[in-house]
């Protein structure tokens, strides 16, 4: 609605992160486009997607960027970081030892960024209820333990995709 015309209030930065293959592309497809790929293919480099909303009768452009999660792929980390406001750190839901290493994406996160980045933390394929390795609980935990948001999101079914990217952007404003 005559979207295209209004002025950008603000401009934010908010960096995807996690393990490959937790979802971080199609969580950004999904929040971006209205979007998801069963066969998305690993991301090399660097990419990333804005939509502009409105918060608060401020318009708001949401940069948001996705890394690749392998190693080998990974672009220069200090500049991926840089000018970054908000973090989104995924696991899935159903595999243990991408949650574990959550530890080590938050230690890299709060070596490069602005110490005052908002930073949630994202349990993704929650669809997959059945083949949960995460308790709930457990990430809740760790999430308050780091003062980190929490919530739990399915890019394949819209679940949550929505509420975090907008709890994330509303915190940042
Ligand atoms: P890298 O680019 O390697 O870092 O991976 P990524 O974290 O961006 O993962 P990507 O979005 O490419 O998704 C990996 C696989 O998981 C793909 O087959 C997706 O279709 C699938 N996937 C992503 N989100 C969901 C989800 O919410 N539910 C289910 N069931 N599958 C998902």
């Amino acid at each position: 609605y005559g979207d295209y015309n209004r002025k950008i209030d603000y401009v934010f930065k908010v960096v995807l992160i996690g393990d490959s293959a937790v979802g971080k592309t199609q969580l950004l497809a999904r929040f971006s486009r209205n979007e998801f790929s069963m066969d998305s293919k690993a991301t090399i480099g660097v990419e990333f997607q804005t939509k502009t909303l409105i918060i608060d009768n401020k318009t708001i452009k949401a940069q948001i960027w996705d890394t690749a999660g392998q190693e080998r792929y990974r672009a220069v980390t200090s500049a991926y970081y840089r000018g970054a406001v908000g973090a989104i750190l995924v696991y899935d839901m159903t595999k243990r030892q991408s949650f574990d290493h959550m530890v080590r994406w938050l230690e890299e996160l709060r070596g490069h960024a602005d110490q005052n980045i908002v930073i949630m933390l994202i349990g993704n394929k929650c669809d997959l209820g059945s083949l949960r390795a995460v308790p709930m609980e457990d990430a809740e935990e760790f999430a308050q333990r780091e003062n980190l948001f929490f919530m739990e999101t399915s890019a394949l079914e819209s679940t949550n995709v929505e509420t975090c990217f907008l709890t994330i952007l509303t915190e940042i404003y």
